[in-house]
């Protein structure tokens, strides 16, 4: 069997995981959360770099002791999430897949964040050939396959919708995450107040939603209405480009990913629109909707398998890391 090691820790979640070809084998994580507003890149990173060693410790000692199959010296391969992503989160964990990887004499597998979230929904739900819906904190976008390649077929023009909600809900009081707690909020409302619905060809924003919401409060309205109308009105031009794409490619299947895919009524908004056409609509289990490290380690086995392996003098880490820049090799069509 091959095992590989990911580490993951671009922004607040600093996760690593041990997978082989069928199973998740163990995975440890540990959050970072910030006292006050969103997160900071150097706080999050220090957080990383003083729960590495425990992280990845407690990794190889639950995971030896859970499978009497694994041992360290199976570990063929360290990956980590070379990027998109906060530079210093970025370089700490880098730092330490190098240091692993060099410890125990195995090729680095440098990945790319975005693919990672794709390949584990692809991985856990069993779909082919989806068109992806990729909604987290700081990335928005659709995406398909295409001739070798992951192409963006529509993004955010400007934040990310998980970005705006967790905006939106600090205006209100709420603490970071404020996506789950808009959810709930949202879930109360009754009346929908008008928003601006900003789609531009395939593309969406939501900066002006976000102001546009901060003052629907400001002006009174109840903090259950103006959250459910936030989420009706980001959530219909997420739907509506998603079904664009789906038209565009003439693919019948479709895949949810991301942070931000947890929120039911995405879910359910997402579903309907596929049922309406026809087509399956796909999510995998919230554990790997978030940030976690067993994406990371499976992305890295899929590269792994197909030879995209990373001499350490070229990890450096890629804040901008965009997923069409990236060579798939690991798949057939
Ligand atoms: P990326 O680097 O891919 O942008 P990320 O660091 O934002 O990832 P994720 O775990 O993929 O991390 O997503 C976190 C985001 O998901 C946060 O903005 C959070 O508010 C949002 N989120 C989590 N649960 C929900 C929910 N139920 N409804 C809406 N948003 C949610
Ligand atoms: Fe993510």
């Amino acid at each position: 069997m091959v095992v590989i090691l990911g580490l993951e820790g671009t922004a607040w979640n600093l996760s690593a995981a041990l997978v082989t070809e069928d199973r998740v084998i163990y995975d440890v994580e540990s959050s970072y959360k910030p006292l006050h507003g969103g997160i900071h890149p150097r706080e999050a990173a220090q957080h990383h770099a003083s729960e590495l060693k425990r992280v990845v410790s407690q990794l190889i000692e639950g995971a030896s002791a859970k499978d009497e199959d694994f041992s360290i010296g199976d570990i063929e391969g360290v990956a980590f999430s070379q990027g998109p992503g906060m530079g210093p989160c970025l370089r700490t964990v880098a730092t330490a897949a190098r240091a692993l990887a060099l410890t125990l004499k195995v090729p680095l597998i440098g990945v790319n964040h975005c693919i990672a979230h794709i390949e584990i929904g692809r991985w856990r739900c069993g779909t082919e050939d989806p068109v992806v819906l990729y909604v987290s904190g700081a990335n928005s976008q659709v995406l398909a396959y295409h001739t070798g390649r992951y192409r963006i077929l529509g993004e955010t023009l400007d934040i990310g919708i998980g970005n705006a909600l967790d905006k939106f809900a600090r205006y209100i009081g709420l603490e970071h995450p404020g996506g789950p707690k808009v959810e709930e909020l949202a879930s109360k409302g009754t009346r929908y107040i008008h928003l601006p619905y900003v789609v531009k060809g395939m593309d969406f924003s939501f900066s002006g939603l976000t102001t546009a919401a901060k003052e629907a409060v400001d002006a009174g309205n109840s903090l259950e209405d103006v959250c459910y109308s936030f989420q009706e009105t980001a959530f219909a031009m997420l739907t509506e480009v998603t079904e664009r794409a789906m038209a565009y490619c003439g693919k019948d299947e479709m895949l949810l990913a991301g942070g931000v895919g947890a929120n039911r009524r995405l879910q359910q908004m997402l579903r309907t629109m596929c049922g309406d056409r026809g087509a399956r609509f796909f999510v995998p289990e919230s554990k790997y909707l978030k940030d976690n490290g067993a994406m990371i380690a499976y992305l890295g086995l899929l590269q792994f398998q197909s030879g995209q392996t990373l001499p350490i003098e070229d990890s450096a880490v890629r804040p901008n890391f965009r997923p069409d820049e990236v060579e798939v090799k690991w798949r057939v069509r």
